[in-house]
């Protein structure tokens, strides 16, 4: 991957190889916005309620708050760029994160995008994804648990409850954004898979199709795209499976119709357009940990300490600032998710 800093920042991640590419939905909205009972700022406090104390002070629904956001027309709202056609009636300008940091604008969150299957460059998935049908989709869960299945998309997710997350994203490239996205705990699916004792990791592998990932068809990656998680990292309550951003359906270029969240470590561990679910004994081979092993690790904590052997990591470029901002360990979700790691050596286990 390339650090990005304001010379480079159209270059792609990798650039071992000079002949780098050249350039559901899944349950419709209307549905499940009748079907379900979520995302009205009731649905998404009790949503809230639910979750440990701690960690409720770490997080904001993207629900309207009382004296807070109110309703816009489309073209409403402050930072216009925010307010894209067709978004939810909301003024999602004024939905701030726990830090009080302002949201990406949706175009930015869904132009400047990682995502090698549609190819190397920022610009390029949402060019090339634009005719990727994320529907029929179907999701394999096995290997170590009492209840493997394959289930079609929807009844993948309709037995969760659906919120709105406000997440900052560090890649590892040294940019970063701030995210409402829309999804459900990972530990949802997790727990109605039953994982038998000896399971201690989950692999998650992205739809392998040249036919219709155009990026597959050169091997910039070995593909299809795997990456995992401790069984404990996929349990924790800010883990999430994202299926929409900004209260719509999530976009093809930011991996339709199902991805993974992960908001303390870097991006490359949030994996796009999920088609399995493996419970292993073993750690997972991941992607990127395999193809430049020096550079990038499993567990990939965000950690300002811990240089990038090609660039610092101390600070980061929120997409839409000029200066550069500091990096908080976890990428500021510390106070959750560091008990998770009491007694690793976070240097050598990057
Ligand atoms: N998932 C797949 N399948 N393929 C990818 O190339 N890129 C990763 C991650 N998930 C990637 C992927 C990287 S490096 C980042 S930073 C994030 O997706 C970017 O997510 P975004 O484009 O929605 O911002």
């Amino acid at each position: 991957m390339e650090t990005d800093d304001a010379s480079n920042l159209e270059r792609p991640m990798l650039i071992r190889r000079p002949d780098d590419i050249p350039s559901s939905e899944i349950t419709p909205e209307h549905v499940y916005l009748n079907r379900r009972r979520f995302l009205g700022a009731a649905a998404a406090g009790a949503a809230l309620a639910a979750l440990p104390s701690r960690l409720r002070a770490g997080l904001r629904s993207a629900a309207p708050r009382a004296g807070h956001d109110r309703a816009h027309g489309p073209s409403g709202g402050v930072a216009g760029r925010a307010t894209a056609p067709g978004l939810p009636q909301k003024d999602w300008s004024k939905v701030r994160s726990e830090l009080d940091e302002p949201l990406t604008p949706y175009e930015d969150v869904t132009t400047y995008n990682n995502y090698y299957e549609f190819g190397t460059l920022k610009g390029d998935p949402v060019r090339h994804a634009q005719d990727f049908e994320p529907r029929p989709w179907s999701i394999q869960v096995d290997g170590l648990c009492a209840k493997p299945g394959h289930y079609d998309l929807e009844d993948f997710i309709v037995p969760s409850r659906i919120e709105d997350r406000v997440y900052r994203l560090r890649c590892v490239e040294a940019w970063s954004m701030v995210v409402p996205w829309r999804g459900f705990p990972l530990k949802d699916v997790i727990d109605r898979a039953e994982p038998l004792g000896s399971a201690r990791f989950v692999e998650f592998t992205t739809l392998y199709d040249p036919e219709r990932m155009p990026g597959q068809r050169r091997a910039v990656l070995d593909w299809p795209y795997v990456e995992g998680l401790r069984l404990d990292e996929a349990r924790h309550p800010l883990t999430i499976l994202a299926t929409g951003l900004y209260g719509r359906d999530l976009p093809n270029q930011n991996g339709a119709p199902l991805r993974l969240v992960v908001p303390w470590k870097y991006g490359f561990k949030s994996i796009k357009a999920i088609v399995r679910m493996r419970f292993t004994e073993e750690m997972p081979a991941t992607t990127w940990a395999m193809a430049i092993p020096n550079e990038y690790g499993f567990f990939a904590n965000v950690n300002p300490e811990v240089d990038h052997p090609r660039w610092s990591q101390k600070r980061e470029r929120r997409i839409g600032e000029l200066r550069r901002r500091r990096t908080l360990p976890f990428n500021g979700y510390a106070e959750q998710v560091a008990s998770l790691y009491a007694g690793m050596d976070l240097r050598r286990w990057f």
